[in-house]
């Protein structure tokens, strides 16, 4: 089914350490092909080895900051999401976490010159934008999402994405494509926001899995999620850390490999370092590089997080005891 150096290509292992594996198990080869048979053992075998992602990204330029604490590795880079992701072996993530910039929102409601949200000039905006947009086109989400198919692991992969609730409507449906949606989570934010008519007070979550049956933690958390918003924030758009957290804590274990490719301020990278999972991410916009990995260099040594002091959870104790 597949040769060898088919696997290697894909799946970013080494050839020494696919072949010592294939004369530990015995598993026969076919005119240099591995039969359909045993190709689910080697791939259970790729999937628990680890350093694929930074062997495939070793070399790349846009390595910007990585970091190990305790025992876990944190990778961010600059990058495009889907370009990032391209660069990422088959089979290799265990949970993708994210909040795209979707530019339908901004696009519908004409907030000022386009602004994502609020007066960002004295932050340093430029154009009336503080960062790029995610076009929200079928086609480039497609692209997206195929992706995010290919880099999470087969047989135990998760992924959460935030819509709002232009974006669930105009490109949502898209999600079942790719995955297996679980659930659509309500984020209540608990105090109302802007509006023209009913004023936001909540977001969505598509929550889904990569065709396989493996179960959150436990089946005691609600599909609403009560976590206040972050009020003044240094980067706009950024989210309580304990929404990323409720994820990882439902879906992840120890150890695991934790992806955001819209990184912004690293919300979610502070939430996989609480989990002891490890993180890889990237965002395109430099800001979003340079606050967010002075943000995680700041927590991994004082244990402070610097742009979100106190927790957002109203009630935490449904996820966390
Ligand atoms: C909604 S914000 C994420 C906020 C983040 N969850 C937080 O808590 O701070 C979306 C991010 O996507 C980034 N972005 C926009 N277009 C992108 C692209 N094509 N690839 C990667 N990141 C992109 C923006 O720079 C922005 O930081």
């Amino acid at each position: 089914m597949y040769t060898t150096s088919e696997i290697i290509a894909e799946y970013g292992i080494t050839e020494n350490i696919l072949k010592e594996y294939i004369d530990k198990e015995q598993i026969p080869l076919t005119n240099g092909e591995i039969s359909k048979k045993h190709f689910q053992s080697v791939l259970n075998f790729i999937e628990n080895t680890n350093n694929r992602i930074e062997k495939s990204l070793e070399g790349k330029e846009r390595a910007t900051f990585n970091y190990n604490f305790n025992k876990n590795k944190l990778n961010i880079y600059k990058d495009d999401a889907i370009s990032f992701l391209e660069k990422l072996p088959s089979n290799s993530v265990d949970l993708i976490v994210t909040d795209p910039a979707y530019s339908g929102m901004n696009n519908k409601l004409q907030l000022g010159k386009g602004r994502i949200v609020g007066n960002y000039s004295e932050k340093g905006e430029k154009d009336g934008k503080w960062f790029g947009e995610f076009e929200d086109s079928e086609e480039n989400y497609t692209k997206f999402l195929s992706e995010c198919r290919r880099v999470l692991k087969k047989s135990t992969g998760h992924i959460y994405i935030m819509f709002d609730s232009y974006s669930l409507l105009s490109l949502g449906n898209i999600v079942r494509d790719y995955f297996d949606v679980k659930n659509i989570i309500t984020w209540d934010k608990v105090n109302i926001g802007m509006g023209h008519y009913f004023r936001r007070r909540h977001e969505y979550i598509i929550f889904a899995t990569n065709g396989n049956t493996r179960k959150i933690r436990n089946r005691k958390f609600p599909d609403v999620w009560r976590f206040k918003r972050v009020h003044g924030s240094k980067y706009p758009t950024q989210k309580p850390v304990e929404v990323f957290q409720a994820m990882i804590h439902a879906s992840a274990e120890k150890d695991f490999t934790v992806c955001d490719p819209f990184l912004g301020s690293g919300s979610s990278a502070i939430a996989a370092i609480r989990n002891q999972c490890n993180f890889i991410g990237c965002d395109i916009s430099e800001k979003s590089i340079e606050i967010s990995t002075s943000r995680i260099e700041n927590y991994v040594n004082t244990s402070i997080d610097i742009l979100q002091e106190k927790s957002m959870a109203v009630d935490e104790n449904i996820f966390w005891r």
